[in-house]
């Protein structure tokens, strides 16, 4: 326990060292979230973290088991006067090969006051990764967006218990309806099938 508190120390030093002189949109563009989610990159790292433990971070390698509860999310830029959104998202659905279902969406919250996401307004709660058995590594991107104003969102409110509603989301499409513009910070993690992966359809099916 004493050696987790001292690396996920060590972790948040680490991360905090490397955001504040590295590009995100740099790391996006490596594995093709740009072009394949947005356009334009964020300037500011998301920070992503996972049962206080792991860190959803350029990229890295996580399992289904790591992000089965919803993570807390930080952004520097969060002026309590203003309202956000939040989004995860999974392009390679079902596959990075075949992606004929791009995108499935995993987590949208909006008009979040400042950076307290429990305070937004929940659209699609959140889902952890579920890459189906066979499929590869999975790409899962969070972004968060500055609004112009509190906004009247007219999507589906999505629970965690069915998975309906949640493929063929379209990121640039959601941007261009609510005029976000590009988001202001962002990450992600990649991920493949694990054990976990079976326990998560389960509850996606309502059981
Ligand atoms: C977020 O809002 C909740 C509910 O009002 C409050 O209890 C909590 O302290 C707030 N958290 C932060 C980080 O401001
Ligand atoms: C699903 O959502 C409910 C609240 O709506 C929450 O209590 C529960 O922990 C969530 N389950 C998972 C696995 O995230």
């Amino acid at each position: 326990m004493k050696l987790l508190v001292v690396l996920s120390c060590l972790l948040v030093v680490l991360s905090n060292g490397v955001s504040a002189s590295s590009d995100v949109a740099a790391f996006m563009k490596h594995l093709e979230v740009i072009p394949d989610v947005i356009d334009e990159g964020p300037k500011d790292f998301l920070t992503v973290t996972y049962d206080k433990i792991f860190k959803a971070d350029k990229g890295v390698e996580l399992s289904p088991t790591q992000v089965k509860n919803q993570p807390v999310v930080e952004w520097e830029e969060a002026d309590p006067s203003e309202y956000y959104t939040l989004l995860m998202t999974d392009p390679d659905a079902p596959s990075r090969a075949e992606p004929k279902f791009r995108e499935w969406h995993h987590w949208l919250v909006g008009n979040i006051p400042g950076n307290n996401v429990s305070k937004g307004d929940v659209l699609s709660a959140y889902v952890g990764a579920g890459p189906p058995k066979g499929t590869g590594l999975h790409r899962y991107v969070l972004l968060v967006f500055r609004q112009s104003k509190k906004l009247d969102f007219d999507e589906p409110r999505l629970t965690n218990t069915s998975g309906e509603g949640r493929e063929k989301f379209n990121t640039r499409k959601f941007i261009e309806k609510y005029g976000l513009g590009a988001p202001i910070a962002g990450n992600f993690f990649q991920a493949q099938y694990d054990d976990y992966v079976p326990t998560l359809y389960k509850q996606l099916s309502g059981k």
